[in-house]
C-alpha cells in the first residue's frame, strides 16, 4: 500500500513540526528520530519521518535498503520531486519516512545557487504535513543550509544533549541559528524539548550535566532521561526501531514514556 493510498479519507490533523537537532555529532539525534516516531506510532499518532542527514541513520535503523530506493529526499528538495510519492512506509504501521541517501551529501552545495535555498524543505513539507499528527525531521551535524531548511520548515526544536563533558558546548551557537530564523523567516519557531541522551546512572557526572543543563533550560528539559542502554545502540543494525528489537529494556521504556511526555506536551 502506498502512501497515497493510506492517505485517503484521512482527517485533516493540526500537525507538528519537529527538527531534531544539534550540530554535534552522536548526540542521539538519529536514534531518538527513530525511537520516538515509532512509539509516537504505537500511540496511534501519524508520523512522518524526513531523513535530512547524508549519511542516512534514521533510514537504515528503520531497516530500509538504500541500494533498493527510488527516490529520496534529495530528490524532493533539488530535482522538485512530489514529496508524495518519496514517502515510504516503514514497519511501524503509522510511521512513514521521506529517506536519505548519501546523495544528499551534495545538496548543501547545491542549494546555494537556488533562490529559495533556505526554504526549500518549508515548500515540501507544508504539501503533506496536514495529513500527519507529527513531522520529525533528522537533522545532519552541521549548522549549513540543511540545517537552515530544517529550521524554517519546523514549527519546533528538541534538542537532545548527550550526558557528558562539554554537554553545552557549541548550544549556544545553536540557538544564535535559532534566533536568526526566528528573527528573519520563521517567528513562531520555539524548543519543544531538551532531551538529555546516554544517561549513565552509575557516574556522579551524568547527574552533573543534567543538573547543569536543568539550570540553563528549566523545565524546557523534557522529566523523560534517556540511559545509556545497550539495546538502542543494537538495534539499528537489526533494522528495527527498539520497542520492536528489545521491548523490555531501559532505552524501550524511556522512548515510550517520551512519546506519551510528547503528546502531553501537545
Ligand atoms: N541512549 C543510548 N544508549 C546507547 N547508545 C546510544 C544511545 N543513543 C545513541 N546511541 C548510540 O550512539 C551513537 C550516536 O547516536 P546517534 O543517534 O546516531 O547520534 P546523532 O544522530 O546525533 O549523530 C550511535 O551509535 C547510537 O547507536
Ligand atoms: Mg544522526
Amino acid at each position: 500500500m502506498s502512501y497515497r493510498d493510506v492517505k485517503r479519507g484521512l482527517p485533516q490533523r493540526e500537525s507538528k513540526v519537529i527538527a531534531v537537532i544539534n550540530q554535534k555529532g552522536g548526540v542521539g539525534k538519529s536514534t531518538s528520530v527513530i525511537n520516538l516516531s515509532a512509539c509516537l506510532g504505537e500511540n496511534k499518532k501519524k508520523v512522518l519521518v524526513i531523513d535530512f542527514d547524508p549519511q542516512g541513520n534514521s533510514t537504515s535503523g528503520y531497516g530500509i535498503e538504500k541500494d533498493e530506493l527510488e527516490h529520496d529526499v534529495y530528490d524532493v528538495i533539488l530535482d522538485g520531486f512530489p514529496i508524495e510519492d518519496a514517502i515510504i512506509e516503514t514497519c511501524e504501521p503509522n510511521v512513514f519516512i521521506v529517506p536519505a541517501t548519501i546523495q544528499l551529501a551534495t545538496a548543501e552545495i547545491e542549494l546555494v545557487s537556488l533562490e529559495k535555498r533556505e526554504s526549500v524543505l518549508k515548500e515540501a513539507v507544508n504539501r503533506v504535513k496536514d495529513e500527519f499528527d507529527y513531522v520529525l525531521i533528522d537533522c545532519p551535524p552541521s549548522l549549513g543550509l540543511l540545517t537552515i531548511n530544517a529550521l524554517i520548515a519546523a514549527n519546533s526544536l528538541i534538542i537532545p544533549i548527550q550526558c557528558e563533558y562539554y554537554a553545552l558546548e557549541g548550544v549556544a551557537k545553536l540557538l544564535e541559528s535559532m534566533e536568526m530564523v526566528k528573527r528573519h523567516k520563521n517567528p513562531n519557531l520555539e524548543i519543544f524539548g531538551v532531551l538529555m541522551t546516554m544517561y549513565d546512572s552509575r557516574t556522579t557526572l551524568s547527574k552533573q550535566v543534567v543538573d547543569e543543563v536543568r539550570r540553563y533550560f528549566g523545565k524546557t528539559m523534557f522529566k523523560t532521561i534517556v540511559p545509556r542502554n545497550v539495546k538502542l545502540s543494537e538495534a539499528p543494525s537489526h533494522g528495527l526501531p527498539v520497542i520492536k528489537y528489545a521491548r523490555v529494556s531501559k532505552g524501550s521504556l524511556a522512548y515510550m514514556k517520551l512519546a506519551k511526555e510528547v503528546v502531553t506536551r501537545g
